[in-house]
């Protein structure tokens, strides 16, 4: 039975889709078989792995909104083993018509992707920088959060309320949610700040923290451009060795 693994912080630019690509892609070198879900309506996921974004005719908000079957909306990548199921502008307005539906409106998400389980080792799912209801859609859908951090200033500002939002959404949608860890992302040894964070994120967090931390590293922010996963566009680099690492570290983590 497959994991869904929902990649979360409302606080923008942390590194959330550069993660959800890179770990996707890792796990699929590594033989999984993972299906990256876009749900934020900027499509960076999306983009990123080289879809046309705008000439894909089913897409998440299709799934959610209009109750088109997830299997029309799977496309593959270039990556063995990893396909996706993308995103669109049109998610933005998702927030306003989900607000419409009175009953189970958190729940359309895990209602797609909960049969997807049989068919995916793992289910990633890319989430946008807010707190909105398909983010909270993610997060009941998921089995565990990873939580980018980044290494700079403010890097904890607005944790507490997405773990607020977490128990809440633990105590009343989804009793058996998990952190699956807190990543930090971006990290300079080179910066006195960055060993600051680090620490005390490791303080706040302690088992919580994944051992692998992302290195700040261009070729992570060069790969989306070229429409590869970093571990695709260079896989010597050190942030593509970064995510094979915690790919590494998550399954042995299951394993366990
Ligand atoms: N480890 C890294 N080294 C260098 N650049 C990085 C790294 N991680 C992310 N970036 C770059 O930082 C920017 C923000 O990253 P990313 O898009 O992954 O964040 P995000 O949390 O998904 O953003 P948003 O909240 O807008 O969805 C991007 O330009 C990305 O290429
Ligand atoms: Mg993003």
């Amino acid at each position: 039975m497959g994991k869904i693994i929902a990649i979360a912080n409302q606080k923008g630019g942390v590194g959330k889709t550069t993660t959800a690509i890179n770990l996707a892609a890792s796990l699929a070198m590594l033989e999984k078989n993972v299906l990256l879900v876009d749900a934020d309506p900027q499509a960076n996921s999306s983009s990123g792995l080289g879809l046309e974004v705008g000439n894909i005719d089913c897409t998440i908000y299709d799934c959610l909104i209009n109750g088109a079957d997830p299997h029309d909306a799977i496309y593959t990548t270039d990556v063995p083993n990893l396909d996706i199921i993308s995103s669109h502008v049109t998610l933005a307005g998702a927030e306003r018509e989900l607000f419409a539906i009175n009953e189970g409106r958190e729940l359309l998400m895990k209602k797609m992707l909960t049969p997807m389980k049989s068919e995916y080792d793992y289910i990633l799912i890319d989430c946008s920088p807010s707190l909105g209801s398909i983010t909270v859609n993610a997060i009941t859908a998921s089995d565990s959060v990873i939580i980018p951090v980044q290494c700079e200033y403010f890097a904890l500002e607005g944790i507490a309320q997405l773990l607020n939002t977490i128990k809440l959404i633990k105590r009343k949608l989804n009793p058996d949610l998990q952190i699956e860890g807190f990543l930090l992302t971006m990290y300079d040894g080179r910066l006195k700040l960055a060993n600051q964070i680090y620490n005390e994120v490791k303080r706040h967090f302690e088992d919580l923290v994944f051992k692998t931390v992302i290195q700040r590293n261009v070729k992570l922010s060069e790969a989306p451009s070229h429409g590869m996963a970093a571990v695709q566009y260079d896989a010597d680099a050190k942030g593509a060795r970064n995510y094979l690492a915690l790919a590494k570290e998550i399954l042995s983590k299951q394993k366990a």
